[in-house]
């Protein structure tokens, strides 16, 4: 239960409550979210299995488990999930401090009023390009993590995640009965659920991949990690199922809501293609729970605080991934390891803290040509080529690398004993999950980086 909890929020973070709105606004909806739909089901889950039953298998983190279980040069692949996860932390960071900011902000609102008439856009680029708040509020964020991986409190981990999924849950499925009662509710759900498929290019549906291993947290090792903590008499298959349903059903729904005030408020369509997308859960839901929702001003914090705990419950995954290879790798105790990586991923957090109009040159990075447009989709700014190059390059690779280990170089005896144990629901079948992790999901991960990267990106 513990463990599931732990993975689950590892999963659920920013990933659902941030990004898959914002990039399923920019795909144009429909075709965009079948498409995600399709990946967590046939590349997702079976890697979820896969890097599951390679942690539980060797006991030991993502490089040693990689060694143990499938041969010693596999440790690489670790190792370069181990640096995705620097550098994801190091930004992921930024988004998770905006969660402080609207906490307070809300709750200011919550005491003196809302004022009516604030341009929420304005608000929100007012906030991100102060370069001083970011750094601020990231450094918070950074401590809050550090603090709860240096104490190794794999319990602490637990309980937030025990007390606050549930919590969330059911925030978010009250703001969804309100949010379908809004005039805006039915094009949402059409421009969600209908699918358009002349609106879809290859570049969508990398992205559509590469989200799917975000949002599992697949890819990089994490969840080898944590596959090390689950119980022999636990079913590998029936966790996987849980994390992959909870995080998906979490994603549809916050979709949902936000596409709903947008879609409700006249001229927000606009506003938000115009002011870039990222800010989407900080400039349309505030004006929702102070106008819009039933006991807004005070779930409206609340939402904040659960955005930054679902943030935190992620955070800390993340920097254990980097930690605990420090610490079995190199031998360095727990509490000097996590104070060193934590500090060292800070360094780069700064970049990300000041790419959203802060500093311009770093907002205004840019690499051009083809190779800009490979690797950063064409990205300006430090944040957003950081986070494209994880997302769409690092994850989808290491995710493909640990297809081939798990359904090609690892035996078909171990996989099968650890997924076949007398505890697996009645569902499952192993020749299925051995196909799709021997033929599905490497052959659509390879199908689609050859075709990015010999096709470009401009698919039309
Ligand atoms: N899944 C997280 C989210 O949706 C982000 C994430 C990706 C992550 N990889 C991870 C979190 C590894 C922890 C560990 O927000």
């Amino acid at each position: 239960m513990g463990f599931i909890l732990a993975a689950t929020g590892s999963a659920i973070g920013l990933g659902n409550l941030w990004k898959f709105p914002f990039i399923t606004w920019e795909n144009d909806g429909g075709a965009f979210v079948l498409v995600y739909l399709v990946c967590i089901a046939a590349v997702g889950l079976p890697i979820m299995m896969a890097e599951l039953l390679v942690g539980r298998k060797s006991q030991k983190s993502a490089v040693g488990a990689l060694k143990e279980v499938v041969g010693p040069l596999w440790g690489s692949l670790g190792l370069w999930g181990v640096l995705c996860g620097f550098v994801l932390l190091s930004y992921y960071t930024v988004i998770a401090g905006w969660s402080l900011y609207y906490f307070a902000k809300s709750s200011s609102w919550l005491i003196n009023g809302f004022p009516t008439g604030t341009n929420m856009g304005d608000l929100f680029g007012a906030q991100s390009g102060n370069g001083a708040l970011q750094l601020g509020l990231s450094l918070a964020f950074s401590i809050a993590t550090v603090s709860v991986v240096y104490f190794g409190v794999q319990k602490g981990i637990e309980r937030i995640a025990k007390l606050f999924l549930p919590v969330l849950f059911g925030i978010l499925v009250l703001l969804l009965i309100s949010a379908l009662g809004m005039s805006g509710s039915g094009e949402a759900l059409r421009f969600i659920f209908r699918p358009n498929f002349a609106e879809l290019d290859r570049a969508s549906v990398l992205e559509a991949l590469g989200h799917s291993f975000f949002t599992l947290s697949l890819g990089m090792g994490a969840m080898i990690t944590y596959g090390s903590y689950i119980s022999k008499n636990q079913s590998i298959v029936k966790a996987s199922a849980i994390i992959v349903v909870l995080d998906t059903l979490i994603a549809l729904i916050a979709t949902v809501i936000m596409f709903s005030v947008i879609f409700s408020v006249p001229g927000m369509d606009q506003q938000v293609s115009g002011t870039g997308t990222v800010g989407m859960l900080f400039i349309s839901l505030p004006e929702l729970f102070f106008t819009e929702v039933p006991f807004g001003q005070v779930l409206g914090p609340l939402f904040y605080v659960l955005v930054a705990l679902a943030a935190l419950t992620s955070t800390m995954s993340l920097l254990e991934v980097v930690a605990s290879y420090v610490i079995d790798n190199h031998g360095i105790a727990r509490n000097k390891a996590t104070l060193m990586c934590g500090g060292v991923i800070f360094l780069f957090t700064i970049l990300a803290a000041v790419s959203f109009g802060a500093v311009p040159a770093i907002t205004d990075l840019q690499l051009g040509g083809a190779l800009g447009d490979m690797f950063f989709g064409g990205k300006v700014g430090w944040f957003g080529m950081a986070d494209h190059f994880v997302s769409n390059w690092m994850l989808p690779t290491g995710g493909l690398g640990i297809t081939i280990a798990a359904g090609w170089v690892v035996s078909r005896e171990i996989t099968k004993s650890e997924l076949v144990d007398g505890t697996q629901p009645g569902w499952f079948s192993y020749g299925a999950w051995r196909f799709f992790i021997r033929y599905v999901a490497p052959v659509a991960v390879g199908a689609i980086l050859i075709a990015v990267i010999f096709f470009g990106r401009d698919f039309s």
